[in-house]
């Protein structure tokens, strides 16, 4: 009941397959249908109906594209003739009305947030459910449905919420019953994988951990597997996976100390692969490496290219050491299932990731069959799940993910030296950092307001004010400094180890204050960014950023106690170079998560 597909270990046929239209939440649906026990997983769209026949249901995701425009992304329509059913969510669901013969329009006014779902007609689809709350995001609506349909369910908004052709098994709502503001999404999506679809329960995540190092032992044969581990879940679950299945003589991993991480990283990393088992398990130290392709550098985007080519050569030269010439070996990596597809609900963290897992070189590899991605079929959770499982520190599964470039994105960098600004509405800091507006990166500066952080200020002053002013992205608040902020500075500055050094102590002194306090249970990521701006021999700022997030894709600010945060900031200004400590105000959007 297994199969082996190339690099990835790929196990049993997916009972419910999710056609992707390009939704934020195309994910989440088949996570949702796992959660339920049943395999799912996603596939483009217009994949052709031949490659779904051994289904036993699918589902059309949601997706921000118009059925009105010419070129939406569509799907094969043979997959409504396979008598399968088939449910669309949506997107999906105005597609399955306009495929077979219903009208859709553009409404008269969009649909979106909180919305009361009543019941209609009597369906296999909404068995058991009366009127309930209901979560929706639309602009266009079936205004008629097709022949042999009925209407099982409206909205206030939405003649036609949920509409179903009972005998061909094919059904469509307009609301999301994957997300949690759905009251009876649960029970939506049940009705239509057990009752409609007679799907069986075939996924346990703890069931499938033997499975899974039975696939790696069948992929991996006599060779030993070799592994660049970043001290990240995924690539540290990956390599615990392989290290039972094949014992640790045959495990090898390599760590990267690029000089970019936090403070005491490598140690940690160290100890816990001791801790896990490893006995191959080395340190390259690439710092002196990695600082000189940064000298100089002041771009983002440079300094991320500089870094991810960096470590594309260390790759290349650990692999070509003798050790690995014999060419007995295989690569593992940590790829999980998001990054293993290309369109549709992948943060951009999982993008950056996919391409750092496919370079040219890892590529040669792939197609060499020299690869091995035992987690390529699993979500982050259960890949927490499968570590947890596996014996992985509860407390390393539950890390803040860091991004690959490290540091080196915290540690702004300015080419000439500008003075701050007072205006209005504020103080403008010359120092330019990355946002997302509409669907665009932007690059600008910084407003600065006086007043320690409120809920006001974050909810109502600074939407408003990068709202109305075009030269800023992001507002952020003083919590306390040694100099005015009209008398601030920036300095020109690039990456350098003292920096690094000290953006290092800073991180250590935030990230002890949040374990002592609870706070870092609260926040999802918190990155703590090093600007070199200030006033006299204090030349550099700290700027705080504890974020709240699902998936990184947006976040929201949070907000900490006044008494711990006066605290915090006065450890903070207690370093001799840090002029001032700021905390960053800036929802995404406006802003990204990390300055650069
Ligand atoms: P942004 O800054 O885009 O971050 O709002 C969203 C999430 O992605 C992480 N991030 C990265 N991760 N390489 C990575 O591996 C990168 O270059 C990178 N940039 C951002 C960020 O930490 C957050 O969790």
């Amino acid at each position: 009941m297994t199969q082996a597909t190339g690099s990835a270990t790929q196990i049993t046929a997916p009972q419910i397959t999710v056609l992707d239209t390009g939704g934020q939440y195309t994910h989440l649906i088949a996570r949702r249908v796992r959660e339920l026990g049943v395999y799912a997983d996603v596939q483009a769209s217009d994949i052709p109906a031949a490659e779904l026949k051994n289904r036993h249901g699918l589902i059309i995701s949601g997706g921000p594209a118009s059925v009105l425009e010419k070129g939406c992304p569509d799907i094969d329509p043979a997959i409504l003739g396979l008598g399968i059913p088939v449910l669309g969510i949506c997107y999906g669901h105005q597609l399955l009305a306009r495929h077979l013969g219903g009208k859709v329009e553009k409404g008269e006014r969009g649909e979106y947030g909180i919305a009361q779902l009543n019941v209609t007609a009597p369906d296999p689809l909404l068995n058991g459910i009366q009127q309930s709350r209901i979560w929706m995001s639309h602009f266009d609506t079936v205004s008629q449905v097709p022949l042999g349909f009925k209407v099982i369910g409206s909205s206030e908004v939405s003649g036609v919420a949920a509409m179903s052709d009972a005998e061909r098994r094919l059904f469509g709502i307009q609301f999301h019953p994957e997300v949690v503001h759905t009251q009876v999404g649960k029970q939506i999506l049940e009705n239509f994988v057990f009752r409609i679809c007679a799907a069986q329960n075939d996924w346990n995540v703890s069931q499938r951990v033997p499975l899974v190092e039975d696939q790696i032992r069948a992929i991996v044969r006599d060779r030993n597997v070799f592994f660049f581990v970043s001290g990240g879940v995924d690539s540290t679950v990956a390599y615990t996976l392989c290290l039972r299945a094949l014992g640790p003589e045959r495990v090898f991993g390599i760590y990267v100390d690029t000089g970019l991480m936090r403070a005491g990283e490598t140690e940690l990393v160290r100890s816990i692969f001791y801790e896990l088992g490893a006995k191959h398990f080395a340190v390259d130290s690439a710092e002196p490496e990695f600082l000189a392709v940064l000298n100089g550098l002041t771009e983002p985007e440079a300094k991320r290219r500089a870094i991810g080519e960096q470590f594309v050569k260390v790759q290349e030269r650990i692999l070509a050491t003798e050790h690995f010439l014999d060419g007995h070996w295989i690569l593992g990596q940590g790829t999980i299932y998001p990054d293993t597809i290309e369109s549709g609900g992948t943060a951009k963290a999982d993008l950056i990731k996919t391409h750092h897992n496919r370079v040219a070189g890892i590529q040669s590899l792939i197609n060499a069959g020299r690869i091995i991605e035992p987690l390529t079929s699993f979500y982050k959770d259960e890949v927490r799940e499968i570590g947890r499982e596996l014996g992985v520190p509860a407390k390393f599964l539950s890390r803040h993910p860091f991004p690959g470039p490290g540091l080196a994105i915290r540690c702004l960098c300015a080419e000439i030296a500008a003075q701050a600004e007072a205006t209005k509405d504020g103080t403008i800091l010359p120092i330019r950092s990355v946002g997302v507006q509409g669907d665009a990166r932007s690059y600008r500066k910084v407003l600065a307001l006086k007043e320690l952080p409120s809920k006001e200020a974050i909810e109502v002053i600074s939407p408003a004010l990068t709202n109305r002013r075009s030269d800023i992205n992001r507002v952020i608040s003083q919590c306390g400094t040694k100099a005015p902020i009209e008398s601030l500075s920036v300095f020109p500055a690039s990456i350098t180890k003292q920096r690094l050094d000290m953006l290092r102590e800073a991180d250590l002194i935030v990230r002890d204050f949040c374990l002592a306090t609870g706070f870092e249970e609260l926040v999802w990521q918190f990155p703590v960014v090093l600007v070199p701006v200030g006033a006299g021999s204090a030349r550099e700022s700290v700027i705080l950023r504890p974020i709240n997030s699902v998936d990184g894709m947006t976040a929201d600010v949070v907000l900490m106690p006044a008494a711990d945060l006066t605290e915090l900031t006065s450890r903070l200004l207690n370093i001799p170079e840090v002029s001032a400590v700021f905390y960053d105000l800036t929802h995404k959007p406006p802003g990204t998560i990390e300055w650069e």
